[in-house]
């Protein structure tokens, strides 16, 4: 592949690149073709890697000061905006991401490494009033080793927000990439070494869940997980991570709605009710699955977005659509099984134009099922939207809190007190009023409720996350 410089079969460990005894193919799911090969890392990889990272926090990077380390991230921020073009080229190769959405998720990265780098610094404890005699303050000290398990679908956003804050605590980390979109992860970790980070510092396993995930989320020498990803995985990361009592971040998607009330601005909102559904194909943990329409605008809405989902343009990711192929064979099956549980007049607006090869499925706008339908409950993570029609508002904050997840949730209506209250009434970790994830919001916490998870990434928040207080007590008479 022409943007890649560098072997993406080498894993860093302890600042050496190193190749894995097996390999794995990398496939563009434009095309299906196999592009590259990586490193199926084992878990004696991940040992040296967790080895690598203890070494480094008792050597230069333990002794590094907080200025220093925020300045070696600001660097790399600025590397990764000089090649933004190379990286957002190999994530639409390897992702499938069209490729306007591949460089804003190199923007993204930059940004997290920008803020995280300034933020380095400008974390501090507190002194605290006590009794007679003593001095009493705390000090906000790295975990130690941090283990970051991502997924496949924002890779360079996800290593950002995850391991930018915890590299600007201070933290050793070990980045466990989706065995389905290692390449972006490599190159970010070749940017990291050109930027000065030390050795051990950053290093990277590629390689299966269950193998390299597995000894990452089981290691006893990591003392803290950050994991995007499915909830059936997030639960048994916890589970493992529990034997060691190690604290987990969990994020696991969600079935976020839009709730579209009758003096909602339409214009405003039917690009976002959209593109909030159908951004990276749908495979978004906060994708807007459930569109919550009053009853006296519901018509209107499904005919407008139909409209839009008609004229949705569809192709490889190089091309630059609005919607590229699903990362792979396996995702479409559980997608195309979703769909499989609804009669076709269910569908009330499809894309057409459908590449046939590639893991291509049409966007899909479905109507006519009730808020405890299987689409309207299960977290379906491709290009598919379902609409649900409310009466009120205590209705629809009923069926907009009635899944088990609880990640993000909109809000389309020009009446304050009822901003005010569904702020306060909706079960999410972000609601958004009169607009639909804030265009990313490096600065804003993130991370949700419910099976959606637990934990707060994004922000200033995320350097708590990434660090431990310890309190000290001197008493001095
Ligand atoms: P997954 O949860 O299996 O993969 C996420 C990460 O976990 C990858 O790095 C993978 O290698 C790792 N992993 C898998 N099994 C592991 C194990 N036993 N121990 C440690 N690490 C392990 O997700 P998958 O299978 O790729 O996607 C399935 C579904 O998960 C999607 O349809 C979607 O619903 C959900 N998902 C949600 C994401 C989100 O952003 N919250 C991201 C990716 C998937
Ligand atoms: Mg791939």
């Amino acid at each position: 592949m022409k943007a890649l410089w560098f072997d993406p079969a080498e894993m860093l460990i302890g600042g050496e690149w190193m190749a894995g005894a097996a390999r794995l193919d990398v496939e563009d799911p434009s095309s299906t073709d196999i592009i590259a090969q990586i490193s199926r890392g084992q878990t004696g990889d991940i040992d040296k890697a967790v080895e690598a990272a203890e070494n480094a926090l008792v050597g230069d990077w333990g002794r590094m000061p907080a200025f220093e380390r925020g300045r070696i991230l600001a660097r790399l921020g600025q590397m990764v905006l000089e090649r933004a073009e190379d990286l957002a080229l190999i994530e639409a190769m390897d992702v499938g991401k069209p490729l306007d959405q591949a460089r804003a998720d190199a923007r993204a990265l930059a940004r997290y490494l920008e803020f995280y780098g300034g933020a380095a610094d400008k974390v501090m404890g507190e002194t605290i009033p006590f009794q007679d005699g003593y001095t009493v303050y705390t000090l906000r000290e790295p975990h130690g080793v941090t283990g970051h398990i991502i997924p496949w679908n924002y890779p360079m956003q996800i290593i950002g927000r995850s391991v930018g804050a915890a590299l600007a605590m201070g933290n050793a980390c070990v980045l466990k990439p989706a065995e389905e979109a290692c390449l972006t992860a490599l190159a970010f970790a070749r940017l990291a070494v050109e930027a000065g980070l030390p050795d051990g510092a950053l290093n990277v396993v590629t390689g299966l869940g269950e193998e390299a995930g597995a000894a990452l989320a089981s290691h006893s020498g990591v003392h803290h997980i950050s994991f995007t990803g499915s909830v059936g995985v997030g639960s048994l990361i916890q589970q493992s991570a529990a034997r060691h009592i190690v604290p987990v971040t969990l994020e696991l998607g969600g079935k976020s709605p839009q709730l579209v009330f009758e003096d909602a601005d339409l214009d405003q909102a039917l690009p976002f009710l959209v593109g909030a559904g159908i951004q990276n194909a749908g495979q978004t943990c906060s994708a807007a699955s459930r569109i919550l329409v009053h009853e006296d605008l519901f018509e209107t809405v499904r005919d407008r977005m139909a409209e839009r989902y008609a004229e949705l343009k569809i192709g490889p990711a190089v091309n630059n659509l609005d919607v590229g192929p699903l990362i792979s064979a396996r995702q479409k099956e559980i997608v195309e099984g979703f769909l499989a549980q609804v009669e076709a007049d269910r569908i009330v607006g499809q894309a057409t134009g459908i590449p046939h090869s590639g893991h291509f499925v049409a966007p899909t706008l479905i109507s006519g099922i009730t808020p405890d339908h299987p689409l309207a409950q299960q977290e379906i993570f491709g290009p598919v939207q379902v609409l649900l029609p409310f009466r009120d508002e205590a209705e629809a904050v009923r069926i907009a809190n009635g899944t088990d997840f609880g990640l993000v949730a909109g809000v389309w209506t020009r009446d304050g007190g009822r901003q005010m209250r569904l702020a306060r009434a909706l079960r999410a970790g972000q609601v958004f009023i009169n607009n639909y994830g804030a265009g990313g919001g490096v600065e804003l916490p993130f991370g949700g409720v419910g099976k959606s998870g637990h934990g707060r990434e994004k922000g200033f928040e995320a350097l708590y996350g990434f660090s431990t207080l310890k309190t000290v007590a001197a008493h001095h008479g």
